[in-house]
């Protein structure tokens, strides 16, 4: 039987600098893990996330990477692989957001979101299931509005939605090596990611539909992840919605 705690695993964290992420990568490497802290374009975070991991004992190290490029993605985890030997599990933290109507949205943008949420996130999925060990994990990170019927994500939602898919399609074909691959489908997130995207009014009402008037926490979804990563290692090819009612299905 697999021992499924994070003391000496090798976690993989897209995303890892900042935000959910990088709570993750913390609270992961309190935990006993080994974390490669990826970024994009916050490198400052990424070594602040390092140092604080490094000065309380633990054992970090940050990878830069562009990963709606495959050749960045392979790159992170043969990082893991050389550091730390082997990955056990892998989190893709990584998104972007834009609302914006179906009739203004550019084939730019278009592309740009869903490299970011759709090929990253399948290619990211691909790596690690090429590079983990028997009894890994894998999760990825899509949206609430997954199970919501509302305007103006079109390419947001849309380019999460085939996470969902890519998910179970990798649940059945590394089962046979253990590895359980899942999607964490937060609510609206009282992060920078958020509010740029909307009105006060919207943000409001966006915290009106979950428990307590709330939007959610990055402190309420970390437990989840957390739990994927270890003994909620039962689940596999499922998409779960960590929001406080604030949408289901
Ligand atoms: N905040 C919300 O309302 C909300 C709700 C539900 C789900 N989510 C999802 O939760 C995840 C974390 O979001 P967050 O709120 O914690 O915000 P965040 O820190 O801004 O997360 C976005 C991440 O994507 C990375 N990224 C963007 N483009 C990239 C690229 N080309 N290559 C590699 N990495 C790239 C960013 O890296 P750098 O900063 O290094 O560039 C950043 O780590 C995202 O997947 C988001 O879609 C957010």
């Amino acid at each position: 039987m697999a021992e499924n705690t994070l003391r000496d695993k090798v976690a993989v964290i897209g995303g890892g600098a900042k935000n959910l992420g990088g709570l993750l990568s913390r609270t992961f490497a309190e935990s006993g893990a080994k974390v490669v802290v990826h970024h994009h374009s916050s490198e400052n975070d990424a070594q602040e996330t390092v140092k604080a991991i490094q000065d309380a004992g633990g054992q970090a190290v940050a990878v830069q990477g562009d990963l709606t490029k495959v050749a960045d993605v392979r790159r992170l985890f043969d990082t893991a692989v050389d550091t730390y030997g082997g990955v056990d599990i892998a989190v893709n933290t990584t998104g972007m957001v834009l609302r914006k109507p179906i009739l203004e949205t550019t084939e730019e943008e278009y592309d740009l979101m869903f490299g970011i949420n759709a090929k990253a996130g399948y290619f990211f999925i691909q790596e690690a299931g090429r590079r983990l060990n028997d009894h890994g994990k894998i999760i990825s990170i899509g949206t609430s509005l997954l199970a919501a019927f509302t305007d103006g994500y079109s390419t947001y939602a849309g380019g999460k939605a085939p996470l969902e898919h890519f998910t179970r399609a990798a649940a059945k074909e590394f089962a046979d090596r253990y590895i359980s691959v899942n999607t964490v489908a937060p609510g609206p997130m009282d992060t920078p990611f958020f509010y740029p995207q909307e009105t006060p009014e919207r943000a409001e009402f966006h915290a009106s539909q979950a428990m307590g008037n709330q939007l959610t926490h990055i402190e309420d979804i970390v437990p989840v992840i957390t739990f994927l990563a270890t003994e909620g290692w039962w689940f596999t090819g499922q998409t779960l919605f960590p929001n406080g009612g604030y949408t289901t299905r």
